[in-house]
Parts: structure tokens; C-alpha cells; sequence
């Protein structure tokens, strides 16, 4: 059995000077090993450093830790939408068109993917409240032939399960129905959208520790190396089921939620990023 949380925003402080990154970096990977994650996709958004994320993460990987860590971008596409892209090895931070953000439509960046054997895709949350959701934008015909190229589906997603807790509580589901359709639909995908045959896929979403937990747990055997975890994943053989961690203070996890999505929101609209890339040359001389 293998737990994995595909989709984590490690939200380093990079602004603060590197004692912070540093302790940062500690955190996280104590709470891997607190939540028993075999293994984390590092999911940075393309405008927040997604490799300088990845590499920090590495950098100060404890001894002994076990948790393996897949390289991963959040990448945006020009209409706005989310799309999850992984590679085996480093090599999806050495593409530039993907790391940078509003280069691709969401058509482009798909077939982009289909096309280069070391990339893999997965488009998040569909039905996200936002832009950030292909829903906002295109058809569920549409969001179900992008997700049959990629052969990846996100089947559950975490980044609401605070928001619906807090509307149950509160008795606010009727109320504020559109919205909690949307969480729910969030967290758990409904069937009409997951295409037959496809690997299923589901994480945390976190962009703080106390929010991680939540995680995709494949039946298959435990991996012994890298590449072992990394085939398993991508495997559609195995069984997959997902445990859900409730959070202990919904409301604060929605307060620190908001301003974390306000702070990205001014990134975006701003354009406060550069293009976080690893040269070519660098990862073809590790290898
Ligand atoms: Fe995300």
C-alpha cells in the first residue's frame, strides 16, 4: 500500500531571508512523516517558484526521511485554468512554454503533454469556484476528451473539504447551494466525469501544513526505490481509494485559505513572478 498526496503547494516564504525557507522546509517534511506519506507531488504554482520549491524541498531533505518527492508544476494556461504536469525526473521544470505562466491554452498545453513521453498531466479540480476550474471556461465534453488524452484524472481534491465542513456545520448548505455544489463536486469528482480507463489520481491541494493529511492510497505493493513509487502511480493497475483527514479548525483553515489565495490572486494580476527554469544542459549533466 502506497499513500500519496498528489497535488501539495509547499508555499515557501521565499521573500524572507533563508532561515525561514529553511525551517519552512523542516515543517514539511515532518508533516510527511507525521501523515506517513510515501509520497508528494510538489505541485507549486508556475507563478511561485515551482523548481526553486522542488529543489528547497530537496535541499534540506532530512536523513533517513522516506517520503519521495515528484516533480510537479501547477502550470496556467491562458484562459486562467489549473493544469497539474509531472515528470519522472526534473525535466518538467527545463520546459519553459509550461512553466511560464498564460503561454498555452488549455488545448495547447494538453497536447503539449500527449506529445513528450516524459510528461504527464492531470487537470485539477474542474468544478473550482473560480477561474482556476476548466469548467469556468469550456464544457464538460470537452474537460472529458482533455482528460482521455492525459489518461490521468483527479478524483479527489481536498482544497474545499474546510469550506464544506464549515457550511454543514453552520446549516448553510441550502442556502449557499451553487457553492456547495461546487466543494462538493470539488472533493469528489462526480462519475460523469471520470472517463472509463482512466488512472485516478487525489491530494491534499494544501498550502499549509495543517491542511495536508488527506491522500490517495494505492493497493498495490510498497516500493522499494524511486522509480518503483514513480511506475506504481502511473500504474492504472492497482486499486485506489482515498482517506479524507477532517480538518480540526475549519474556519481557520479558511481564513489562512483566503489570504493565501489573495496574496496568489495579486501575483497573478500583478504579474509578481519570474520564470522559475532549470537549464537543460544542468539536468542532462545530473543524469
Ligand atoms: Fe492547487
Amino acid at each position: 500500500m502506497l499513500r500519496v498526496d498528489c497535488h501539495l503547494h509547499p508555499n515557501f516564504p521565499f521573500f524572507l531571508p533563508e532561515f525561514f525557507v529553511r525551517r519552512h522546509a523542516e515543517k514539511l517534511w515532518a508533516t510527511f512523516r507525521k501523515r506517513k506519506l510515501d509520497a508528494v507531488f510538489v505541485a507549486e504554482h508556475a507563478f511561485k517558484h515551482p523548481f526553486r520549491s522542488y529543489r528547497t524541498l530537496l535541499k534540506y531533505r532530512p536523513k533517513g526521511a522516506t517520503t519521495q518527492i515528484i516533480p510537479a508544476v501547477e502550470a496556467l494556461t491562458r484562459e486562467g485554468i489549473d493544469m497539474i504536469v509531472f515528470s519522472k525526473d526534473m525535466y518538467v521544470y527545463t520546459q519553459r512554454d509550461i512553466i511560464t505562466p498564460y503561454r498555452l491554452t488549455i488545448k495547447q498545453l494538453v497536447s503539449r503533454v500527449q506529445k513528450d513521453r516524459r510528461l504527464h498531466g492531470v487537470i485539477p479540480h474542474p468544478f473550482a469556484p473560480s477561474d482556476s476550474g476548466i469548467l469556468r471556461h469550456y464544457s464538460e465534453a470537452i474537460a472529458r476528451k482533455d482528460e482521455t488524452i492525459l489518461r490521468f484524472v483527479e478524483k479527489y481534491n481536498a482544497s474545499l473539504t474546510a469550506l464544506e465542513q464549515f457550511l454543514s456545520t453552520l446549516h448553510l448548505t441550502r442556502v449557499l447551494r451553487q457553492l456547495s455544489l461546487s466543494a462538493r463536486n470539488t472533493t469528489r469528482l462526480p462519475v460523469r466525469l471520470i472517463p472509463r480507463g482512466l488512472t485516478f489520481l487525489g491530494g491534499s491541494d494544501a498550502h499549509h501544513v495543517w491542511d495536508m493529511g488527506s491522500c490517495l492510497v494505492i493497493h498495490g505493493p510498497k516500493p522499494r526505490t524511486y522509480a518503483d513509487a514513480f511506475r506504481t502511480i502511473t500504474s492504472p493497475r492497482y486499486k485506489r481509494t482515498f482517506v479524507w483527514r477532517n480538518h480540526r479548525h475549519p474556519l481557520l483553515s479558511m481564513i489562512s485559505d483566503g489570504i493565501t489565495a489573495f496574496r496568489e490572486h495579486l501575483m497573478r494580476k500583478w504579474k509578481l513572478y519570474g520564470v522559475d527554469l532549470l537549464p537543460s544542459q544542468t539536468l542532462a549533466r545530473q543524469s
